[in-house]
C-alpha cells in the first residue's frame, strides 16, 4: 500500500511510520521535515504535494495544532488559529486528498480526547477536536458511495508526550504508543468508516 503520512516525523507519526514501514511504501510529509514538504494550512501547497507524489492508497494525518489558554483570555484569534491549523488543515487535506486516492482508498485524521474529556486551558482544542470528529461523521456516507473510507483517531495523551505535557492532564492515563498506533492501523488497514476511533 502507498501511504502518505502527514506529520510522519512527529511524536505520533513516527510511531505509525515505524510500524508500517516494512510492509508498505510510506511517504512522510511535514512543513520542514519528511520525504515531501507541505503546509497543511495552505490548499495550494497541498495541491502541489499531490502533483509531486501522485495517487496514494491511504492519506493519514497526525498533525495540526491549536493554542492553549485560559477561557477568560480567549479571543476569536485563538479559535481562528486552531481552525486554520488542526481543523481546516486536516479538512483541506481530506477534501483535496479524496481526488488523489486510488480506488478503495482511505483517509485517517486525528482529533483527541479533549472533545469529550476536558482539561484546563484546553477549550480551543476541545472545540477543534469535536469539529474534526464532526467532519468525519458528516463526510463518511458520501465518500463511501465513491468507495473511499474516512475515520478519525482520537487519542488520549500519549505515553511519549507524558513527560513534556502530562502536567496539563491531571488524572489522565497516558496511552501506550502501541495502542495509539493500533487505532491508526484499524482505520488504514481495516474496513470501518465514519468512526471516531477512541484510544484513551
Ligand atoms: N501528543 C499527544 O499526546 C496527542 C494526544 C491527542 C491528540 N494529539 C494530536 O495528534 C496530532 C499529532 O501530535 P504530535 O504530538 O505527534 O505532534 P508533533 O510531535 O508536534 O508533530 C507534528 C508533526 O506535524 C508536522 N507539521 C506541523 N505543522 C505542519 C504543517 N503546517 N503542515 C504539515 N505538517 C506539519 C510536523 O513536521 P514539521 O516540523 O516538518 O512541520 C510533525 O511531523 C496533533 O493534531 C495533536 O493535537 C496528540
Amino acid at each position: 500500500m502507498k501511504i502518505l503520512l502527514v506529520g510522519g516525523t512527529g511524536t505520533i507519526g513516527k510511531r505509525i511510520y515505524w510500524r508500517l514501514q516494512d510492509a508498505h511504501e510510506i511517504l512522510t510529509a511535514g512543513s520542514k521535515s519528511g520525504d515531501v514538504q507541505v503546509d497543511m494550512t495552505d490548499p495550494r501547497s497541498i495541491e502541489e504535494m499531490f502533483t509531486k507524489i501522485g495517487k496514494v492508497d491511504a492519506l493519514v494525518v497526525a498533525a495540526g495544532s491549536a493554542p492553549m489558554a485560559p477561557v477568560q483570555d480567549l479571543t476569536q484569534e485563538h479559535f481562528q488559529e486552531g481552525i486554520r491549523s488542526k481543523m481546516m488543515g486536516q479538512i483541506n487535506l481530506a477534501l483535496i486528498g479524496q481526488k488523489h486516492l486510488n480506488p478503495g482508498g482511505s483517509i485517517t485524521l486525528t482529533s483527541g480526547i479533549l472533545s469529550e474529556d476536558p482539561i484546563a486551558l484546553g477549550a480551543v482544542l476541545s472545540t477543534i477536536n469535536a469539529a474534526v470528529n464532526g467532519f468525519v461523521i458528516g463526510a463518511a456516507g458520501e465518500l463511501l458511495q465513491r468507495g473511499i473510507r474516512i475515520n478519525v483517531v482520537s487519542p488520549g495523551i500519549v505515553e511519549d508526550s507524558a513527560e513534556a505535557i502530562g502536567s496539563y492532564f491531571p488524572g489522565h492515563n497516558p496511552v501506550p504508543m502501541e495502542r495509539v498506533v493500533n487505532g491508526y492501523l484499524k482505520s488504514i488497514l481495516g474496513i470501518c468508516t465514519g468512526q471516531v476511533i477512541k484510544v484513551y
